[in-house]
């Protein structure tokens, strides 16, 4: 019941004619490509030409970040409708290069949550622990806090616009990803935390997808478990060959 979501995450990578090349090629490399999700996050300057070029393909648009508030004195920010105009059906928020290097908190994140569900934008909302908490037996707690603190108060309406993306920040942009025990062990963490949260409707429903160094190589293993449900991809999204051949995984 849950459609694979594969989202690129180009992060601060292509000026707009780059953006525009790299989403020409990857229409033609996934415009077979059924039963997936595809997504792709440029930087904001480049939303509306690639917006422009996926019209009429199965690639979506998501920003990579927004700020709470639509509109106002708050210089240098983007508003959800703002995105939504701009062509995205979602936007990323809680990636740990923003909690990481922008000091963004569990609470500055819900409110981009609200914010998000009251445009009607889609949510990929990013959670993950350290490698130093994973060490020291603190990754559920630190799961468990980002879940329940980044999710607070959207009502199980909300919920489903929200795809929760598991990210050991150990393994983003490290080459070292999670085995496959190790994501499926930490989804069906998750799945039970929605449960748990929610109900057993949320928690079948919502898509949760894994994120860290996933590459051509090691996609099918991952997508092989059975609470993986996409990926999402850093590195390996700025090729589109390589970004096509994680779209078209193979279940094991
Ligand atoms: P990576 O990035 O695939 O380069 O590890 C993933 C991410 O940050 O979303």
């Amino acid at each position: 019941m849950r459609t694979p979501m594969i989202a690129g995450n180009w992060k601060l990578h292509k000026t707009c004619s780059e953006a525009v090349e790299l989403v020409e090629a990857l229409k033609q490399a996934v415009a077979d490509a059924a039963d997936v999700e595809v997504v792709v996050a440029p930087v904001f300057t480049a939303l509306t030409s690639v917006a422009a070029s996926i019209d009429n393909s199965n690639i979506t648009l998501a920003a990579q970040n927004c700020y709470p508030q639509e509109s106002g004195a708050f210089t240098g920010e983007v508003a959800p409708s703002l995105l939504k105009d701009a062509g995205c059906s979602y936007a990323i928020i809680g990636h740990s290069e923003r909690r990481q290097i922008f000091g963004e908190s569990d609470e500055f994140i819900n409110q981009k949550a609200h914010a998000l569900a009251a445009a009607d934008l889609g949510t990929i909302f990013c959670i993950g622990e350290t490698l130093e908490e994973r060490e020291a037996d603190r990754m559920y707690d630190v799961l468990r806090r980002q879940v329940r603190l980044g999710l607070k108060g959207l009502d199980t309406a909300a919920m489903a616009s929200v795809v929760v993306a598991y990210e050991p920040v150990w393994a983003i942009g490290t080459g070292k990803t999670a085995t496959n025990e190790q994501a499926q062990e930490v989804h069906a963490f998750l799945r039970a935390l929605l449960k748990e949260l929610y109900d057993e409707n949320v928690a079948a429903a919502t898509r949760i997808l894994y994120g860290g160094s996933v590459k051509p190589d090691n996609v099918d293993g991952l997508m092989t478990q059975p609470d993986v449900d996409g990926a999402l991809v850093g590195g390996a999204s700025l090729k589109a060959d390589d970004f096509a051949r994680i779209v078209n995984f193979q279940s094991l």
